[in-house]
């Protein structure tokens, strides 16, 4: 893949016929990429982060936050996923939901891939996303390319790629169905998909009809995510868990 040609220039899909444009910086693969007039809105767990304010500050004290419900840190999460990647190292790794790249720039750092996608919908996540890269010379030549799409249609396809990390992200996206199913679609055989996210606590079934309230973020119970990843397809499930941080990972059979 030569990233410099495929920036300036953007291309054409010869299958469906589409143009994708390239932002210089990203290269924008979501359906609406290039429209003029129509816009299409998400929910408000998806359009805060595509915020420039919130974007500045999600690595500079926002997703330190976590850290009080139980999240390890970046730090140690990274080393945990590392672990779950471990029967896939030296392919190719896409980071969902990659925010401002905390943990694209890891990937890519470490050597261990053949590739690092950061992916992710918000057009100014990924602009702090390349901020980052620029200041930082250790990973200005390692292979990672940056990417906006939406996590329920990943411009992959099937079968290609080798792990999918997704930190604190599922309880941001629209349809986690969707996603899990998508994930699962791109992953080769063997692949693994490492998420993290805040849990819901369970609740008697008796009142889990009464719904998740107007809650801005959709957090889901333990259970729901372990039968979302086994009914989407995926093997293998395991979990840790901390608090409200889960740290799950799955397999693509
Ligand atoms: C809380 S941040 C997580 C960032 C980073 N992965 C981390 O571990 O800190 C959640 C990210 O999910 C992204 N996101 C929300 N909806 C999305 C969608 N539909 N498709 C792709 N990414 C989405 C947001 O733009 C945001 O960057």
């Amino acid at each position: 893949m030569c990233r410099p040609a495929i920036y300036r220039s953007g291309f054409k899909c010869k299958k469906c016929n589409k143009t994708y444009s390239s932002k210089n910086i990203y290269l924008d693969l979501t359906v609406t990429a290039g429209s003029k007039d129509y816009n299409e809105f998400r929910p408000a767990r998806t359009e805060l982060f595509r915020s420039p304010l919130v974007s500045f500050l999600y690595e500079r004290g926002w997703r330190q936050n976590f850290n009080r419900s139980g999240f390890p840190g970046p730090d140690e999460e990274f080393q945990m996923a590392r672990e779950y990647f471990k029967p896939a190292e030296g392919g190719v790794l896409v980071d969902v939901s990659c925010g401002s790249g905390l943990f694209s720039r890891k990937f890519a750092k470490s050597g261990a891939y053949a590739k690092v996608i950061a992916l992710d919908f918000s057009e100014n996540m990924l602009r702090q996303c390349y901020d980052f890269i620029k200041n930082d010379e250790t990973i200005l030549n390692s292979n990672l390319a940056l990417v906006r799409a939406d996590v329920s249609r990943l411009p992959f396809s099937s079968g290609s790629i080798d792990c999918v990390h997704a930190g604190a992200a599922l309880h941001c996206w629209p349809s986690p169905s969707n996603a899990v199913a998508e994930i699962n679609r791109i992953l080769r055989s063997g692949g693994v998909f490492v998420g993290t996210t805040f849990l819901r606590p369970s609740t008697p079934a008796l009142f889990r009809s009464l719904g998740r309230g107007s809650q801005n973020y959709n957090n889901l119970t333990a259970e729901e995510i372990e039968d979302l990843c086994t009914s989407c397809g995926l093997l293998n499930y395991t979990s840790k868990i901390q608090q409200s941080f889960i740290m799950f990972s799955a397999q693509k059979p």
